[in-house]
């Protein structure tokens, strides 16, 4: 089953998350086959982006690093799955560099999801001048290897979003996304439930495209799943 992640990042009130998800509702009727859909708002929207009928679940974008405490203007692990979340987001390249999450953070945030019951869909992907110096494999290993302590026998999510694809209009080729994915699967070949995203600028336009020139398992989409009529042509490419 290809998955399709909808990161709205901070986006969206709650009268806009209601109105996609009575719009995304009534476009894929009872559900498109073979794709699982993902809606990840902003805490705050989480309770109008659910779907009732359980066509499409829902995850965050951020949990706290620690299970609970004096942690002012933190969200756990345990709340986010409370308000309904199956999965949540670690480590994205704007939580990297701009909140300076780095990779014992990260870590930190993992056991939390795992703690929680949440299923992380942890993002890496290198800069541009780590790909122009030749350092894309030697990126996406070494940001695999906050995973060692993840459990392998649980379910995984990893999201390969290129930075310099990100927002940026300019997806990673077809060939590019199979490379790393192809990569990624080996770094991370003891893992029994793997499932690997492509993320970076995918839109209705490329999406059939990166589906059919690389193995990903499903895309994680920024600013083409803002509207939902774009999220749905991407889900049905
Ligand atoms: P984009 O964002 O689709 O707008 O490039 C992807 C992401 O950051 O997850």
């Amino acid at each position: 089953m290809k998955l399709f992640v909808a990161n709205w990042k901070m986006h969206k009130t709650h009268a806009e998350a209601q109105a996609y998800a009575a719009e995304l509702g009534a476009r894929i009727g009872n559900g498109i086959a073979g794709r699982e859909l993902v809606l990840a708002p902003a805490f705050t929207a989480l309770e109008e982006a659910r779907d009732a009928r359980g066509r499409w679940s829902l995850a965050c974008q951020n949990v706290a690093a620690e299970l609970a405490g004096p942690f002012t203007g933190e969200v756990s692990a345990a709340m986010a799955a409370d308000a309904g979340c199956r999965y949540a987001i670690v480590g994205h390249s704007e939580r990297r560099r701009y909140f300076g999450e780095d990779a014992a953070m990260l870590a930190r945030k993992l056991a939390c999801c795992r703690a929680a019951g949440l299923t992380p869909i942890y993002c890496l992907g290198e800069t541009a001048d780590e790909r122009d110096a030749g350092l894309t494999e030697a990126t996406l290993v070494r940001q695999a290897e906050t995973l060692a302590k993840d459990p392998v026998d649980r379910p995984l999510v990893v999201a390969y979003e290129p930075i310099w694809a990100i927002g940026t209009g300019r997806a990673a080729t077809p060939a590019d996304a199979e490379t790393a994915r192809v990569q990624l699967a080996g770094v991370l070949s003891a893992r029994r439930q793997l499932r690997i995203l492509y993320g970076g600028s995918v839109t209705p336009e490329n999406a059939a495209a990166l589906l059919s020139g690389s193995a990903v398992d499903g895309f994680l989409i920024g600013g083409a799943s803002l509207i939902a009529a774009g999220f749905e042509a991407i889900a049905r490419a």
